[in-house]
């Protein structure tokens, strides 16, 4: 029988619309799709309806199919002559283990190609509005693995060479560790004021992006959301979001903390506002209460509030648990000649 082709296709980030044309091809003429947890599920609807779809992916930064079963998975349907599309999200060969699959597929014979895809690195700060680099801000950027490997005696990673080597940096996965390399990197030299982004979801409709500190991401009392998938972002060029930032603007779901003004979303419009803290009420309205990821942040900004030098501000929590789905009385900032 004539041997199959497998195509290892980067899917992009997350929003459809960033798939290749070259990627959408090859997954309307699929015969077999293995893919992984990251991709949209909507680019599954392009592959023929009798094509065979194979979820492979994982659940956890673990892996949850060993990569040595997808390998011979994509060889033995490759082998009964069928098309195969190994749909990866973002790049394929940015920790993507495409290069692992590729090396499996060269080894068994099999042909294959390699379809680029938009990868999280650069695609997730860019819907953050937040560019790598900048003529006035960066002119270098890593893009470096949070996840260290638990079957390696040394670290992968040199964060304390890396800590002032580039100006941005990029780091997937390892969301967990990120307090950890946070606190590296400030013992390393990189100052504790270099503004940091987390965007989780980029590119999707979830999308959600917090801006912080390096030195708020090293204090293990920050309590931070950090579930993955999220991108973070640390360099000067992070303080570009608040002119830049184009996606997440409509749908009000920014919550900037850090420095003696917030932006929440106002209480009766999908709008942000921007308020005082010595002066206002801190309002942030369609909260779903499961997300922990606003209530940390408004907490956070009670703290900060709380003990900002000099600051005209007390804060009074009017509840200690966060009420349902709306915030406005999770805390209440006011003047104290007020
Ligand atoms: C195994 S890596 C794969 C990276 C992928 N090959 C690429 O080029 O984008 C998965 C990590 O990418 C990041 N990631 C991927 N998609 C993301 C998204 N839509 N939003 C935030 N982070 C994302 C997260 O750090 C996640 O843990």
């Amino acid at each position: 029988m004539r041997v199959g082709h497998v195509w290892l296709v980067g899917a992009g980030p997350g929003d459809p619309g960033l798939m290749t044309v070259r990627g959408l091809e090859a997954l309307r003429g699929a015969d077999v799709v293995v893919y992984d947890r990251l991709i949209n599920p909507t680019l599954l609807n392009e592959a023929p309806a009798e094509a065979i779809r194979i979820y492979a992916g994982k659940l956890t930064e673990s892996h949850g199919l060993p990569q040595e079963d997808i390998n011979a998975l994509l060889i033995a349907h490759a082998r009964r002559g069928r098309s195969v599309v190994r749909l990866k999200g973002g790049d394929p060969f940015v920790f993507g283990r495409g290069g692992e699959e590729a090396e499996a597929l060269a080894a068994s014979a099999i042909p294959f190609e390699v379809v680029p895809g938009v990868s999280a690195a650069v695609a997730v700060p860019a819907y953050a509005g937040i560019p790598l680099t900048h003529r006035r801000l960066a002119s270098s950027f890593a893009v470096v693995t949070g996840h260290e490997d638990a079957t390696r005696r040394a670290p992968h990673v040199d964060w304390s060479r890396l800590a002032t080597a580039v100006d941005t940096l990029v780091i997937l996965m390892g969301a967990r560790s990120l307090p950890r390399i946070a606190a590296t990197l400030v013992s390393c030299g990189r100052a504790p004021s270099t503004p940091v982004a987390l965007i989780r979801w980029g590119t999707t409709e979830a999308q959600e992006t917090m801006t912080c500190t390096l030195g708020d991401l090293a204090d293990p009392q920050a309590a931070l959301d950090l579930r993955p998938p999220l991108v973070t972002v640390i360099g000067d060029v992070v303080s570009l979001r608040d002119q830049l930032r184009w996606f997440d603007e409509e749908a009000g779901r920014t919550f900037d903390l850090a420095g003696p003004e917030v932006a929440l979303p106002s209480p009766d419009a999908n709008e942000t506002e921007t308020i005082e803290l010595d002066v206002a009420v801190v309002a942030a309205t369609d909260v779903p209460e499961e997300d922990r990821f606003a209530v940390a942040v408004v907490r956070r900004l009670c703290e900060s509030a709380r003990t900002r030098d000099g600051a005209a501000a007390v804060v009074e929590p009017v509840s200690s648990d966060v009420p349902g789905r709306d915030l406005r009385h999770a805390c209440h900032l006011s003047s104290a000649e007020g």
